[in-house]
């Protein structure tokens, strides 16, 4: 029996020929223990070795695999060609984001946002090692724990219809690691990361469709951790009215 193929239909862009991104259609072998990762590989390997993408671990955890996949934007090495086959697969550059090259999307923007809330705990006083570690009970550790699950896939803004029309927007996969910096009882670092999250374009620009939360592969809810810091930003301003001698 001849091995079955599946159709996979790959946006390129090469910007030193290319004046317009176009799609090229690639045949490759099906077969069910494949992800579309695995069928872009052997695209590279075997037919076209001139495709370009960004993966890393293949299993889920680096983040960098992330694609459209029939417009959906998922982790190409945790999506089986099952789920589509016999039909084709259309496979494009994260939406929202420009495009470097075929698969490969500018991250700069991602980047700097990420930086801009700080990620990093920052402690009231700086305590010398000898002094010894910064403990935490599980029940601490629980306040923060799945926001501190992210992979940076960048799925998120993808899927994000807020960060599609305004790019300026912080965006979900940010303001979750604030939120996870924000709720570690290790750090004093809120009011210095709220300058970045309590903007029109931080928090009050999300008008909770959800989508984040519905495409993150590691089960993290960034749509929860903007509601989380709009509810702790309102009450911040309340308590400014009612006890202005009492600002944080
Ligand atoms: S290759 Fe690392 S998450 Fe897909």
């Amino acid at each position: 029996m001849p091995q079955p193929t599946i159709t996979l239909n790959i946006f390129r862009y090469r910007p030193e020929q290319d004046q317009e991104p176009g799609f090229q259609t690639y045949e490759v072998p099906y077969r069910r223990d494949w992800v579309v990762l695995d069928a872009i590989n052997y695209i590279k390997d075997t037919l076209d070795g001139s495709l370009s993408y960004r993966w890393s671990c293949r299993m889920g955890i680096c983040g960098s695999c992330g694609m459209m996949i029939n417009g959906v934007p998922k982790l190409s090495c945790a999506t089986f060609l099952k789920e589509y086959y016999p039909a084709p697969v259309r496979v494009e550059p994260l939406a929202n984001f420009p495009v470097e090259r075929d698969l490969v999307i500018v991250l700069d923007d991602f980047m700097q946002k990420l930086t801009s809330i700080k990620p990093w705990i920052i402690p009231k006083e700086a305590k010398l090692l000898s002094a010894g570690e910064y403990r935490q009970t599980p029940a601490e550790l629980a306040r923060y724990k799945q926001f501190s699950m992210c992979i940076n896939c960048m799925l998120c803004y993808a899927a994000c219809p807020v960060y599609g029309l305004e790019p300026r927007f912080l965006g979900p996969a940010a303001i979750a690691l604030a939120q996870r910096y924000n709720l570690d009882s290790r750090d004093q670092g809120r009011s210095q990361r709220q300058e970045v999250l309590a903007t029109e374009e931080g928090i009050w620009d999300c008008t909770l469709v959800g989508e984040c939360t519905t495409v993150c592969p590691a089960h993290v809810d960034p749509a929860g951790a903007i509601q989380q810091a709009k509810l702790a930003t309102a009450l911040d301003w309340v308590k400014g009215v009612l006890m202005p001698w009492g600002k944080r």
